[in-house]
């Protein structure tokens, strides 16, 4: 599957973006913890890790359906199986907060150990420490993850090593159902891990503290069903930021949440771009010329390691010599050599891109190694000379519903496996 993008056209036009995707992971994880009534989670994304979550739900003795295009409804009153499905489980990263799930529902799990993206080793050993000290036993056999906790769980309190997002998502889905009071200290930050607490909060578990590194949860010995609305996705939102930037227009993200993305708008600004912020909507109009600013990523309210790929897309092409370092994933740089193959000049030197900008980018045959990596080629090929062709895009659409779609709303010329989109009076 691929990409076909003719560049050279300035995006202009607003996009709406859809629920956050690793909310929505960790929210659908959740749901399941409920052993009485239904769940409805709106604004749900259609990707296929989402797709794939839902069926190790189903496997697990879960109903699971879509009862509208967006909205998913959950009833988990008959979990009755501890394994997950290996080769569902294997593919995605968010499989791991069935571990969470199970011990505490059932006290036993066995959940392949996850893929997702290929952006670092990517341990667990957080996770696994957490639901020690939470009173489970864990470890690692045959490729899966093994745990049991024969007496069920206790809340405690516990300081998470390094701030993962994962292991937060996990910890907190694993105290809410049981007994006792959970501190976790060192939690990330993130929005999502706001949104999973009011999500948690919502089936009758009480969370405080969400948003701070101290997170403390009262665990309820049962869960009921709750309708809850997914969160805009700020990582989907940015990247069209980022697009309308690199391809010099003038963009508008609707239906996010302005504060979500803060940091971000801190460098777009620093960059040159114009900002208008209204209260569910960002509008972007680019500058003349791009300055080159450095970027560190760090852990939420840092500028996102996610949009890194993408910011150094847009960099590419900026006045001067920009340095984005990369704090969380080791291994995130595999889309630089694809993007000097466009013309870029970057370099990358241990956890750093120097990203030296030129006048010009020039279309090529390009592959995505992983979701924002293959978000930063696209962004590079909009803004490219002539016509570029970006393979893998199943890794892109993992993140990313409708981006030919969508890019072609904002005037842009691109399609996928030779379909070709209409390009012209779909702006909104
Ligand atoms: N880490 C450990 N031990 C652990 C857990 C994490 O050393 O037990 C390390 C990781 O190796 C990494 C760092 O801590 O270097 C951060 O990892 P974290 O656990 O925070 O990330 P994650 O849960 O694996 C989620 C998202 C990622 C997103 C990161 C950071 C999901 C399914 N994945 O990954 O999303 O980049 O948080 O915000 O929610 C994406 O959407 O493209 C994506 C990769």
């Amino acid at each position: 599957m691929h990409f076909t993008i003719t560049g050279g056209t300035k995006l202009r036009g607003s996009v709406s973006v859809n629920g956050a995707k690793n909310s929505a992971l960790a929210i659908i994880s959740a749901a399941a913890l409920a052993q009485d009534g239904a769940t409805y989670l709106e604004n749900v994304p259609l990707y296929t890790d989402i797709l794939d979550l839902c069926e190790i739900l189903r496997a697990l003795g879960a109903e699971v359906t879509f009862v509208d295009r967006r909205v998913l409804k959950i009833e988990a009153k008959n979990i009755t199986n501890c394994v997950a499905p290996y080769e569902k489980a294997r593919k995605l990263r968010g499989s791991t907060y069935i571990v969470g799930l199970l011990l505490a529902r059932m006290g036993k799990a066995e959940v392949a150990m996850p893929g997702g993206c290929d952006i670092g080793a990517r341990p667990i050993d957080c996770h696994l420490k957490g639901f020690e000290a939470l009173g489970a036993r864990a470890w690692l056999e045959h490729g899966s993850i093994l745990a049991e906790a024969p007496g069920g769980l206790r809340g405690t309190d516990l300081f998470i090593d390094r701030a993962s997002f994962g292991a937060t998502i996990n910890l907190m889905i694993a105290a809410s159902l049981g007994h006792g009071t959970t501190h976790l200290e060192n939690a990330a930050r993130e929005p999502e891990i706001v949104d999973l607490a009011n999500f948690l909060t919502g089936l009758g578990a009480t969370v405080r503290g969400a948003g701070t590194s101290t997170i403390r949860i009262e665990g309820s010995r049962r869960l009921h069903g709750v309708r809850h609305e997914i969160i805009p996705d700020r990582l989907e939102a940015g990247t069209y930021l980022l697009a309308g930037l690199a391809s010099g227009g003038e963009v508008e993200v609707k239906g996010v949440i302005p504060e979500h993305l803060a940091t971000v708008c801190a460098k777009l600004v620093e960059v040159g771009a114009d900002l208008e912020m209204g209260p569910d909507s960002i509008r972007l109009k680019s500058p003349q010329t791009l300055a080159a600013v450095d970027v560190q990523t760090q852990p939420h309210p840092g500028f996102p390691t996610d949009l890194h790929p993408p910011i150094v897309a847009a960099l590419a092409r900026a006045n001067g010599i920009s340095l984005v370092q990369e704090t969380v994933f080791e291994n995130r740089f595999n889309y630089v050599n694809e993007l000097v193959r466009m013309g870029a000049s970057v370099r990358v030197d241990r956890d750093t891109a120097i990203v030296r900008g030129q006048p010009r980018l020039s279309g090529a045959p390009v592959e995505a190694p992983d979701i924002r990596g293959g978000a930063a080629l696209v962004i590079a090929a909009l803004a490219a000379e002539g016509q570029t062709t970006v393979s893998g895009v199943q890794y892109v659409e993992r993140g990313y519903e409708d981006l030919e779609g969508k890019l072609c709303q904002l005037g842009a010329e691109v399609s996928r496996d030779g379909h070709a989109l209409a390009s012209e009076g779909q702006a909104s």
